[in-house]
């Protein structure tokens, strides 16, 4: 099942009725009262990805395969390499805009108006990295574990 190519029909309406005058994406990403998400962004309405707890296995998984997956050399948590920063990521984005990101970077950065955005702030198109969703869930619960622990950073993450 492609989840993604679907998002670019459902983004075509969602861009008609959200209009123009709406914020940046990225000005709205933080979690709103409702949850409500960026207009635009298929992905990121509903909870945030730490408003549930770490699996610590998972996240020991995740972990390793941020080291070994490639992921490290374009980004670390507490400082922005070439790629965004990603302390605070679990706390700006939902479970699922994340996974996507992992798994379709090329489909997000067309798509998603978040990820559009950070295209062009960094200049740079995020690779596909070959992950599978079971391995994109426990790198997701990597970056959970790390914002839980840490909630300064975190409260933080967003700021740009
Ligand atoms: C070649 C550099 C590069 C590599 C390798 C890379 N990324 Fe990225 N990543 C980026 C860039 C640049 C962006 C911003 C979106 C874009 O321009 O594609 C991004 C965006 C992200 C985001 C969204 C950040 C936010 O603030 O919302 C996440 C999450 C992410 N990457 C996770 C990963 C993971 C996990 C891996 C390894 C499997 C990885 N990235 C590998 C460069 C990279």
């Amino acid at each position: 099942m492609n989840r993604v190519s679907l998002a670019t029909a459902t983004l075509a309406v969602f861009v008609l009725v959200a209009g123009c005058g709406t914020k940046g994406p990225e000005s709205g990403a933080k979690a709103t009262g409702a949850n409500a998400g960026v207009p635009g962004s298929k992905y990121d309405a509903g909870p945030r990805a730490a408003e549930t707890p770490a699996d610590h296995e998972r996240a020991e998984a995740g972990a390793k395969l941020f080291a070994t997956k490639g992921c490290i050399a374009c980004h670390a948590q507490g400082r922005r390499l070439t790629g965004p920063d990603l302390a605070g990521v679990s706390q700006r984005r939902t479970a699922a805009w994340i996974e996507n990101q992992i798994l379709h970077p090329d489909v997000m950065t067309k798509e998603d108006p978040i990820s559009h955005e950070m295209l062009a702030k960094y200049a740079l198109q995020m690779p596909n990295q070959g992950l599978t969703p079971d391995e994109a869930r426990s790198v997701i619960e990597f970056f959970k574990r790390y914002d839980q622990g840490s909630a300064a950073t975190a409260a933080e993450g967003s700021s740009k």
